[in-house]
């Protein structure tokens, strides 16, 4: 078996950082997302990516996590990386990554394992764009309008147009970044990435495309976009069904027979209103409407649509009944009590719920009459008042 060459480009991971602006009690690179820590997302972007010499920076102390982390996301596959120890800065950490480099390496990217979903594909990017002039680095446009601020006051405006949100691996030309990190060491110079380092030692760096995905976990809001870009289930609020309250009141009057909880009553006086005067049913519409979140029955049912003048129960319900299937809901169950003195309900009660039941697609319908102690407009016999209460479940 003919050995492959050594590789002439190598990687270093910083992970040495203690993730201050995270505070999650740990260095940031060994926070859990899903089961698997920051630093093992990183590395597998690291290992999908083509053959490297592979440097992770751990925290001081932690070298033995993070070595377990490397054997974890190389999930059994062999392949090698060193661990050395950080420093205070990141660039004290790179530093001590650039000092662990094999003597053949020609090209070094650095990146912040704190970009834990990096797609390897932009690894690979940056590596093949990276010349013995110049270094690169992915990057972003910047979304945001930009401010320049003193204190709390808004002093000008950035022109976003010139700027572009730096990420990581940023890539160089070995020697180069070397001489220009011993001249930071010797100005004591501390920049915040290694391309500032870079052009601040003259070295030129261009820019390609970077990633959604290579955004840097600084914050818990990011821990959470990072949860749910690797399709963690995030706790959602339960569904909770919900209940509408529907009421209407009629008075006696007008010609023909009663129309009452889906039912015409021989002989009873009808209750005045535009359509039958049903009032059952229109307290029903309403608690359903309502629930729903779907206006109320003068909005769908009123004057302004004449084409229900006249109508009953088993229009008004079977349409309500339709929208809220629309608006995904199904209904639990109704339940209806009115007051008033006539008619007598209870012997067709049966009948009446099996009306309305069927009008709503045979969703529980329950109804009850009472009496008021001959008290006010129902117990004087002018009228009739109801109450609705309808729960709905929403679908989905
Ligand atoms: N880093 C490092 N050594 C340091 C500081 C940072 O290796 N002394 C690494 C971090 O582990 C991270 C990357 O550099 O992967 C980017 O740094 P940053 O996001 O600032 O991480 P922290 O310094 O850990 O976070 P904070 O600034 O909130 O403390
Ligand atoms: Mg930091």
């Amino acid at each position: 078996m003919t050995a492959l060459p050594a590789p002439t480009t190598a990687i270093i991971v910083v992970a040495a950082g203690s993730g201050t602006r995270l505070g999650a009690g740990v260095p940031k690179a060994l926070v859990d997302l899903d089961g698997r820590s920051a630093l093992s997302h990183a590395l597998n972007g690291v290992f999908a990516a083509r053959a490297m010499q592979i440097v992770v920076v751990a925290p001081a102390g932690h070298e033995q996590e993070v070595a377990d982390e490397l054997i974890d996301a190389d999930g059994g596959r062999g392949r090698r990386a060193s661990v050395v120890v950080g420093g205070e800065t990141r660039q004290q950490s790179v530093a001590a990554g650039l000092a662990a480099l094999h003597p053949g390496i020609e090209v070094v990217l650095v990146h912040d394992a704190a970009r834990a979903l990096t797609p390897a594909a932009q690894i690979d990017a940056v590596a093949a764009a990276v010349t013995a002039e110049a270094g690169v680095i992915p990057a972003l446009p910047v979304v945001d309008t930009l401010k320049h601020v003193s204190g709390d006051e808004v002093v000008g405006s950035v022109d976003r147009s010139l700027l572009a949100a730096a990420q990581t691996p940023q890539g160089f030309p070995r020697r180069a970044l070397e001489a220009a990190y011993s001249r930071a060491s010797q100005t004591g110079d501390e920049h915040t990435d290694d391309a500032a380092l870079f052009t601040a030692a003259g070295g030129s760096v261009r820019r390609i495309h970077g990633s959604e995905r290579a955004f840097k976990i600084t914050t818990p809001s990011d821990v959470e976009r990072a949860r749910m870009l690797l399709g963690e289930r995030v706790p959602t609020p339960p569904v909770l069904p919900r209940i509408g309250v529907g009421t209407d009141v009629h008075a006696f009057g007008g010609e023909g027979n009663l129309w009452l909880a889906g039912l015409e009553w021989p002989g009873e006086r009808p209750l005045s209103g535009h359509s039958d005067g049903d009032a059952v049913a229109h307290a029903i519409v309403d608690a359903l409407l309502g629930a729903a979140g779907l206006g109320d029955i003068g909005q769908h049912f009123g004057t302004a649509h004449p084409e229900y003048t006249g109508a009953h129960a088993d229009v008004f319900l079977a349409r309500t009944a339709a929208m809220l299937a629309e608006a995904g809901f199904a209904i639990g169950n109704v339940s209806v009590q009115f007051q008033g003195n006539r008619p007598r309900f209870s012997a067709r009660r049966a009948e009446a719920e099996e009306v309305l039941s069927a009008a709503l697609g045979g969703a529980a319908v329950t109804v009850s009459a009472t009496t008021t102690d001959r008290l006010g407009f129902p117990g004087r016999g002018e009228g009739i008042a109801v109450t609705a209460v309808a729960l709905l479940v929403p679908l989905g």
